[in-house]
C-alpha cells in the first residue's frame, strides 16, 4: 500500500510516499481503507523528533492519528462489518497517513450520517481532548463560566461547542481575524488577545481550559472562581508542579493526555447527530502534499481543522 512515511526525525521534507506492508490486523483489531487522515500539532511534534521519548525511533514511521474510512476485515467476534463507515483516534504508534490501518475495534465508532469521510477524520483527537478535558477532568456543568484560551483551533474550536453543549457560559480567547468564527461556534463572549490580558480581567470563570498552552496557571488562578479550574493541554508552565499541590489548593490546576476512545467517539457523534457540534475544515491537502500541510500546521494559524484526502 501507499503511505505518507518519514526515515528519519526532520522538517517537513523527510515526508515521502513509499509503498509499504499492508499491516495485518491483531486480535480484537479492524483492518480499515482510510479515505481521510485529521492533521494535528503532535504530528509534526513526532516527526521532528521532540517527542521521541515517547514515540521511540522506529522507522520507517507512518504518522497520523486521526482516521475516517471504511471496515475492509474484522475480527471474528465484531460489531462492525465489512464496508461499515468509520472513524477514530489511532495511538501515539500512528499510522493514519497510509491507505489502509489495524486499529483495536474499541477505538472506532461509526460515521455520523450528517459528516462525510473529510470531516469525519477531522474529529476525533482533538474533539476527545475538549471532551476529555471538559467533561472528564474538569466536571463541566450547566451555567459553569468557562474560558477557552485558543478558541479558534482545533481542540479550542471542539471545546467551544462542547461548553455550550453542556450549558456553560462560554468566553473565547483569539486573535481579532478570528473572532466571528469563534461567535459562530457559540461563543457567548469573545476576547482578541492582541487588544486585552484576559488573565488581568475582573470576570472569574469557572473553568480555564487553555487549549493551546499559552498562558499558566500562575497567572490563570486570579481569574478563577473558589472551587475553579485549570487545564492546559501542555505540562509546561510549572502545571506538573502545581498539580502535586493541588489538595492544598481550592483553585486546582491540571493537564490533558488525550486517550483513544470509541465509547467517548460516541458523545461525539451524539453531539453532531444533535448539530451541537460540527468540524470546520480549514484546508484539505491531498496524501501527497503531507509536506505542505505539515508547514501549516507548524505555523499554529489554522483555523479549526486541516485533513489528508487518501481517497478524493
Ligand atoms: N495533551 C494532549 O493530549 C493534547 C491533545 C491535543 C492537542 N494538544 C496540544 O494542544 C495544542 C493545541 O492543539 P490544536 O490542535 O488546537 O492546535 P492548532 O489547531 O494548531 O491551534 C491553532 C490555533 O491556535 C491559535 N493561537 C495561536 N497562538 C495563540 C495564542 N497566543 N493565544 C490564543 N490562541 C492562539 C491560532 O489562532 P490565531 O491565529 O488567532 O492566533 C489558531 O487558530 C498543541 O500544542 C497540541 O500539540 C495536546
Amino acid at each position: 500500500m501507499k503511505a505518507l512515511t518519514i526515515n528519519q526525525f526532520g522538517g517537513p521534507e523527510e515526508l515521502r510516499i513509499q509503498e509499504v506492508a499492508l499491516p495485518s490486523p491483531g486480535p480484537g483489531e479492524v483492518l480499515v481503507r482510510i479515505h481521510a487522515a485529521g492533521i494535528n500539532p503532535v504530528d509534526y511534534k513526532l516527526r521532528n523528533g521532540s517527542m521521541k521519548l515517547i514515540s521511540g525511533r522506529k522507522f520507517p514511521r507512518i504518522l497520523g492519528g486521526d482516521i475516517a474510512g471504511v471496515v475492509e476485515q474484522t475480527p471474528k467476534q465484531s460489531f462492525y462489518r465489512p464496508g461499515d463507515k468509520v472513524f477514530g483516534m489511532l495511538s501515539i504508534k500512528g499510522g493514519g497517513y497510509a491507505e489502509f490501518v489495524a486499529v483495536k475495534e474499541k477505538q472506532l465508532c461509526p460515521v455520523p450520517e450528517n459528516l462525510n469521510m473529510k470531516q469525519a477524520a477531522a474529529v476525533p483527537l482533538a474533539s476527545l481532548t475538549a471532551l476529555q478535558a471538559l467533561k472528564k477532568q474538569g466536571g463541566i456543568r450547566p451555567g459553569d463560566r468557562i474560558l477557552i484560551n485558543g478558541s479558534s483551533g482545533g481542540v479550542g474550536s471542539f471545546a467551544v461547542q462542547i461548553a455550550k453543549a453542556e450549558g456553560a457560559y462560554v468566553t473565547g480567547v483569539c486573535s481579532a481575524r478570528n473572532m466571528e468564527f469563534v461567535k459562530s461556534l457559540g461563543a457567548d463572549h469573545v476576547i482578541d488577545y492582541n487588544a486585552e490580558d484576559f488573565t488581568k480581567g475582573k470576570q472569574l470563570y469557572n473553568k480555564v481550559f487553555d487549549a493551546v498552552a499559552k498562558s499558566s496557571f500562575s497567572r490563570c488562578r486570579k481569574i478563577l472562581k473558589k472551587g475553579g479550574v485549570y487545564i492546559s493541554t501542555i505540562p509546561n508552565n510549572g502545571v506538573w508542579f502545581y498539580q502535586v499541590f493541588n489538595f492544598l489548593r481550592s483553585k486546582k490546576a491540571g493537564f490533558i493526555m488525550v486517550r483513544p476512545s470509541g465509547e467517548d467517539l460516541l458523545i461525539i457523534a451524539d453531539y453532531i447527530k444533535k448539530e451541537l457540534l460540527y468540524p470546520h475544515i480549514y484546508k484539505v491537502f491531498p496524501l501527497h502534499d503531507g509536506l505542505q500541510a505539515h508547514e501549516l500546521i507548524e505555523t499554529e494559524r489554522v483555523r479549526g481543522k486541516i485533513v489528508l484526502s487518501v481517497i478524493s
